[in-house]
């Protein structure tokens, strides 16, 4: 579906724990065709305080044909998201998308694995909605810094998915122990896919591991934009193409947000 720019009514906007919110949008008919991966660029509101200026990217944690409903799960970091937590029930929010190119999950795969950190799992969690809708089983390894900070286990166990959940107060989000831990459920039941979002240091231990066991795999990146569209390239990065992995100069935004792990310079 094409992206459509409009302002759309917040339905709720509340604390999921001290760090993150929730927001649920009435996004009309754009709800409709939104791939798992794809995001929107989000015009925050100016407070008195904050003057955000540039919209701020935030990946769909849910978007429902059903409701037309389409849901942010975000980290309140900084002027933008402090604008947006400041949004009630019945406010306005003036949007942009569905942005990017989401993620892809082949008709013949078995077994994929998700491994997400802190808000990863936003962009994570409708891909494994996605692959279980395909009758693929998930493995979803969560990280986070505290037990506190895991969020939305609930809705991988849904869809029947394997949950392993890591935390750094005990050190199992070690990189180490991550990748002693993936080896385990390869070894166990065959992995044909990892797809990744929210920490570099295990993106770039994946990158490795990947090419090790020679199987299919994807990372969302995280990139500061403006425009969102493609047109005023803030958001480059160096990206290997081609059979000969020859380094090029690619838009997060427009070619991304989701590329082949092995094609990304981290
Ligand atoms: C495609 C995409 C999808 C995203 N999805 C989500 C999501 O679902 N939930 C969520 O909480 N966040 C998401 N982010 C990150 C989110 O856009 C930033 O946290 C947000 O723009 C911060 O804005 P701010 O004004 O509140 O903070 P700022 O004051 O701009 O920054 C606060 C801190 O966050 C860092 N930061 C700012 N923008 C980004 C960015 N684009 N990527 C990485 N770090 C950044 C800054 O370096 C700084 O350390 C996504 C980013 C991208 C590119
Ligand atoms: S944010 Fe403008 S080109 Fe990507």
């Amino acid at each position: 579906m094409a992206a459509t720019e409009g302002k759309f009514r917040v339905l709720g906007n509340d604390w999921v724990n001290q760090e993150y919110k929730h927001m649920i949008v009435d996004a009309g008919p754009l709800a409709l065709n939104v791939e798992p991966g794809q995001f929107f660029n989000l015009l925050c509101p100016q407070t008195d305080t904050d003057k955000p200026f540039f919209r701020r990217p935030m990946s769909t944690y849910y978007a429902d044909e059903g409701t037309n409903t389409v849901e942010f799960l975000y980290k309140v970091t900084g002027a933008g998201t402090r604008g947006l937590a400041t949004l009630k029930a019945g406010d306005g929010l003036q949007f942009l998308g569905p942005l990017g190119n989401g993620f892809t999950v082949k008709p013949d795969y078995q077994h994929i694995m998700v491994v997400a950190r802190g808000v990863g799992l936003a962009t994570l969690a409708p891909l494994a909605e996605r692959a279980a809708k395909m009758n693929i089983h998930v493995t979803a390894l969560l990280s986070a810094r505290n037990q506190q900070s895991l969020m939305s286990q609930q809705r991988f166990l849904n869809i029947g998915a394997t949950v392993i959940e890591v935390i750094d107060t005990d050190d199992s989000s070690s990189v180490a122990n991550v990748e002693a831990l993936i080896r385990q459920v390869h070894g166990k039941r065959p992995v044909d896919a990892i797809y990744t979002c929210g920490s570099a240091r295990i993106a770039r231990m994946l990158q490795a591991l990947i090419a090790e066991i020679d199987i299919a795999g994807e990372v969302a990146l995280e990139q500061h934009m403006a425009c969102g569209i493609g047109m005023c390239y803030c958001c480059v990065r160096p990206i290997k193409v081609g059979k000969a992995l020859a380094m090029k100069s690619k838009r997060v935004c427009y070619d991304g947000p989701v590329f082949h792990i092995k094609e990304v310079v981290l």
